[in-house]
């Protein structure tokens, strides 16, 4: 019996389904990871896989920086929890808010959810209302408000229990680019507060927006006093450094980060225009807190993340762009080659995913027409050759600055040679 199947029946006993996210569960059982470095990650059954999980898009600058790592390392001798103000954190607030360009003011938190938790409070307050419009298959984090036909791992779970429904009724969906039926809605609903929005959407697999989709959101959301909340807990410092606002040229009111901002340590930040994050307390009425936001040991990340970023971000975005481009194209060409397997594949900076279906992929539904069975062979027979993408059409693959041309050339081979697989089995 393999060890990881072996830890999956001892792990089961005491950890609910026997993993903390369930994202990380799959049939049978998932893989037990004991190491990770660059692009790779090693199993407890003594596999090297080649990651395109990346820590669902933490890992930008790959597992085990060497900057990130030493930061850390450091802080660790002086402390690592004061919950007292340092100058490393208000030095870490100003660089995020030099480079992301809605960032006026920043407040740290933990995690993605309590990032969007708290920007949608906020929303409430300054708008002054109290509904929440959010896009079909858009994930924003576990928490009430936002669990209504979310993507990632809730995609296959429509509706939570234990969500009030008084909460859920809140939360109005809409489809992701679709502007008319986002103006309908808000017709209806003329109580709403704020449209909070994964500029691309990353947790339905990847779906871009339309031209001009974005600049028709947010003059949308501006012409009806709503609150624009850009949720760039994946694509923040990882489109570009200053995330999808910076990439499309749009300043939305409030943008949430996570994921690439601490390279794999757990830090978040809510920011956005001063009027509305001023509301924040002790500065003012919305209430907001955490015992280990600003943690020195996650600013150490961060800060050693965003600088290593900044300093060396003319290399590193052309470079991970490059590298998801050759992977997309050399996929596409192997399946051109091959003929017969119908696959879209959509891909923008250093994210992609592909989806079994010949129709093009721009939302939702769409989505959901992609054959998710054979996308399920594909990840078993990709896992099979050393390759780890997510196990779910309703996530993304990342790649990261450690990832190089070998890499590619080994996971082209393995989508070739998996995707013959899947044509062969049909
Ligand atoms: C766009 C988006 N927002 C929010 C979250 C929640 O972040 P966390 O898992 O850190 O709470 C995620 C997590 O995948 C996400 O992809």
């Amino acid at each position: 019996m393999a060890r990881s199947e072996q830890l999956h029946g001892r792990a089961k006993k005491t950890i609910p389904g026997g993993v903390n996210s369930p994202v990380r569960f799959y049939e049978p059982y998932p893989f037990f990871a004991v190491s990770a470095t660059g692009s790779k990650m090693v199993t407890t059954d003594h596999k090297t896989l080649l990651d395109y999980c990346m820590g669902y898009g933490a890992m930008l600058l790959g597992h085990g920086y060497p900057s990130v790592l030493n930061a850390v390392k450091s802080q660790l001798d002086k402390g690592t929890l004061y919950c007292v103000p340092t100058e490393q954190e208000v030095k870490l607030a100003e660089t995020i808010a030099k480079a992301v360009p809605c960032a006026e003011m920043v407040r740290l938190v933990n995690t993605g959810s309590e990032a969007t938790m708290h920007a949608i409070r906020l929303a409430r307050a300054f708008a002054k209302k109290k509904g929440v419009i959010k896009f079909d298959g858009g994930y924003h984090g576990a928490h009430d408000y936002v669990l209504a036909k979310a993507g990632s791992g809730a995609a296959s779970m429509p509706a939570s229990e234990g969500v009030l429904e008084e909460a859920a009724a809140f939360t109005k969906i809409v489809p992701y680019n679709d502007a008319p039926a986002l103006e309908r809605a808000i017709e209806k609903n003329r109580d709403t507060a704020c449209l909070i929005m994964e500029p691309v959407l990353a947790n339905i697999g990847l779906v871009l927006p339309d031209k001009n989709y974005l600049s028709e959101v947010r003059k949308i959301t501006q012409q009806n006093d709503m609150v624009l909340i850009f949720d760039e807990v994946v694509t923040g410092f990882r489109l570009a450094l200053g995330g999808a606002g910076e990439f499309f040229g749009i300043k939305p009111d409030i943008a949430t980060f996570a994921k690439a901002l601490g390279n794999g340590f757990p830090v978040g930040a809510v920011a956005g225009r001063k009027e509305i994050m001023q509301q924040l307390a002790p500065a003012g009425r919305v209430y907001q807190a955490s015992t280990f936001a600003g943690n020195p040991v996650s600013v150490a990340a961060a800060t050693a993340a965003l600088g290593t970023l900044i300093e060396s971000k003319n290399a590193i975005y052309p470079q991970v762009a490059r590298t998801c481009d050759s992977l997309v194209e050399g996929i596409k060409e192997e399946l051109e080659d091959m003929g017969g397997v119908e696959c879209t594949i959509n891909s923008i900076g250093s994210m992609f995913q592909i989806f079994f279906t010949g129709d093009r992929v721009r939302d939702e539904a769409s989505a959901r027409k992609a054959d998710a069975v054979k996308f399920r062979r594909l990840f078993d027979e990709l896992l099979k050759r050393n390759v780890f993408i997510p196990p779910s059409q309703f996530e993304t693959c990342f790649i990261s600055y450690a990832h190089d041309e070998e890499d590619v050339d080994r996971t082209v081979d393995a989508y070739s040679e998996s995707l013959k697989k899947i044509k062969e089995q049909k």
